[in-house]
C-alpha cells in the first residue's frame, strides 16, 4: 500500500512538472478537472450515419459531458450575451427552422442588417469548418464571433464574463461543468460548442424509408425525387448521403457579379471566389430562405436556378458541376416537382421539436 501511494505521489509530481510548462490557466484547469469529473456523454449516432471518410470531430480539449451540454444549452439561449439583453444565439438560430433564421438577413441588437443568411446548426459534429466562407475551424472558434460582431450581439467578452459571474446560477453551473466556478470566454464557447454537438438529426421520412425499412415513410413522388436526386439530377454528387452534405465548399454558379466573394474573403485566393460552404439539405423545407444570401424564398425557386440559371461561364464553377457543363442535367417540370417533394422528406419533426434542444428558461 505504502509503495503504491508513493508511486502515485511521484506520478502526481511528474504531472505537476509537465503542467507547469504550460500556461498557468491551462494548468489550473487540468488539475482541477483531474480532481472533479463531470459525467461523460456519449452521442447516440445510428451506425449507418457513421463513415470512415468523415469521422465525427470531438476535440479532446473539450470532452462532451452532461453538465457541459446543459450549461451550453442555457448559454445558447442566454440574452445576457448581447449588449442590451435582447438577443441570444437562439434568436437567429431557431429550433423550428433547424436552428436557422427565417429572415433573409438577421438583424443585430441595434437593428443593423447582416449580409448573409443565418445557417442551420445540425449534425455539426462532422464539420471541420464553419460559416459560409469556411473561416472558423471549430465550433469553439465560431462561437467567439457573434458576441462581439457589430451586426449581431454587439457586446464585449469582459462584459459577458462579468454578467455571468454576478448571476445567481451560472457560477454553480460552470463549477458542475468544468470543476470550478471560474467563468471566462473560453469556457463559454466550450459549453456552447458541446451543446451544438448534440444537435443530431437522423429521423426524417427519408431515413425511415432507407434505413428503417419503412417503405410507407415516403410517397411515390418522393421516391422518384430521391432516385433523381442521387441519380440523373446529380444533386447527391455534393449533397451526399448520409448527411446530405459533402463537407466541402463549392462555387455552384450563382453569378459572378456578387460583392460577396465567399471563401476568397478568407483565403485571398482568386480560385476561391464564389465558393461557399455546402449546406446539409436535411430539414431544408423548414430552413428557407436559401443560399448564402437568402436570395431564394422557395425550393421551387432553387430548382429553377439549378435547371435554368447556373452560370456555366464562371471560370471558378466547381468541377462537381460537370454534369451541368456537359448539359446532362435537364429537368422538366415534373422532375423539379419530384425533387422538391423529396427534399420535404428530409424534415425530421423529432429534431425540430425535441425538448432537449429548446430554450430551458
Ligand atoms: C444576429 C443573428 C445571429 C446571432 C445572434 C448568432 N448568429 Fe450564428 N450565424 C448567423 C449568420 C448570419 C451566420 C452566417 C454568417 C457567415 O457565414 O458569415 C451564422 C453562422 C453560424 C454558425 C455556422 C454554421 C455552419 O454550418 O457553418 C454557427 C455554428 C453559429 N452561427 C452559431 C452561433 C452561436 C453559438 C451564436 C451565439 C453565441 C450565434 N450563432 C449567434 C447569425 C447569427
Ligand atoms: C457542385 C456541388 C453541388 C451540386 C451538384 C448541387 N449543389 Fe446544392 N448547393 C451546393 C452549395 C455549395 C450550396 C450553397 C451555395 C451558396 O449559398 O452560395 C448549395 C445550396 C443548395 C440549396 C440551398 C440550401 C440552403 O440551406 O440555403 C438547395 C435547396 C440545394 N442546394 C439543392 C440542390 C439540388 C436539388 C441539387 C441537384 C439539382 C443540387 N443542390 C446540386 C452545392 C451543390
Amino acid at each position: 500500500m505504502a509503495r503504491r501511494s508513493s508511486l502515485l505521489l511521484i506520478l502526481f509530481g511528474v504531472v505537476l512538472v509537465q503542467a507547469c510548462r504550460k500556461d498557468p490557466s491551462a494548468e489550473m484547469e487540468e488539475l482541477v478537472v483531474g480532481a472533479y469529473r463531470p459525467t461523460p456523454l456519449q452521442l447516440d449516432i445510428p451506425t449507418w450515419a457513421l463513415d470512415s471518410i468523415h469521422p465525427v470531430i470531438l476535440p479532446s480539449s473539450n470532452p462532451l459531458t452532461v453538465e457541459g451540454v446543459a450549461l451550453g444549452r442555457r448559454l445558447f439561449y442566454e440574452k445576457a450575451l448581447s449588449d442590451d439583453y435582447s438577443m441570444s444565439c437562439g434568436s437567429c438560430h431557431q429550433q423550428a427552422h433547424a436552428f436557422s433564421d427565417p429572415r433573409q438577413f438577421s438583424l443585430g441588437t441595434d437593428g443593423s442588417v447582416g449580409r448573409r443568411n443565418s445557417m442551420t446548426i445540425q449534425n455539426a459534429v462532422w464539420d471541420h469548418f464553419f460559416f459560409w466562407d469556411t473561416r472558423a475551424a471549430t465550433l469553439e472558434q465560431q462561437a467567439f464571433g457573434p458576441v462581439t460582431n457589430h451586426a449581431e450581439m454587439r457586446n464585449t467578452w469582459p462584459v459577458v464574463e462579468e454578467r455571468l459571474r454576478a448571476h445567481p446560477e451560472y457560477p454553480a453551473l460552470f463549477a458542475k461543468a468544468f470543476g470550478d466556478a471560474r467563468i471566462d470566454s473560453i469556457r463559454v464557447v466550450r459549453a456552447i460548442a458541446q451543446f451544438e454537438r448534440t444537435l443530431l438529426t437522423f429521423n426524417s421520412p427519408y431515413d425511415r424509408y432507407v434505413h428503417g425499412g419503412d417503405l410507407t415513410a415516403m410517397t411515390e413522388q418522393q421516391v422518384r425525387g430521391m432516385e433523381l436526386f442521387f441519380g440523373d439530377a446529380h444533386c447527391g454528387d455534393c449533397h451526399a448521403a448520409p448527411r446530405i452534405q459533402d463537407h466541402g465548399a463549392q462555387n455552384i454558379g450563382l453569378g459572378r457579379n456578387s460583392s460577396d466573394l465567399g471563401m476568397m474573403e478568407f483565403t485571398g485566393l482568386e480560385i476561391h471566389r464564389g465558393r461557399f460552404k455546402n449546406p446539409s439539405l436535411r430539414n431544408v423545407a423548414v430552413s428557407a430562405p436559401y443560399m448564402h444570401d437568402g436570395r431564394f424564398n422557395t425550393l421551387e425557386e432553387v430548382m429553377h436556378f439549378y435547371a435554368e440559371e447556373v452560370d456555366l461561364a464562371d471560370p471558378n464553377l466547381d468541377q462537381h458541376m460537370f454534369a451541368w457543363t456537359f448539359g446532362f442535367v435537364d429537368l422538366d417540370a415534373q422532375e423539379r416537382a419530384d425533387l422538391v417533394a423529396f427534399m420535404h422528406a428530409l424534415t425530421d419533426e423529432e429534431f425540430l421539436t425535441n425538448p432537449a434542444f429548446s430554450d430551458p428558461n
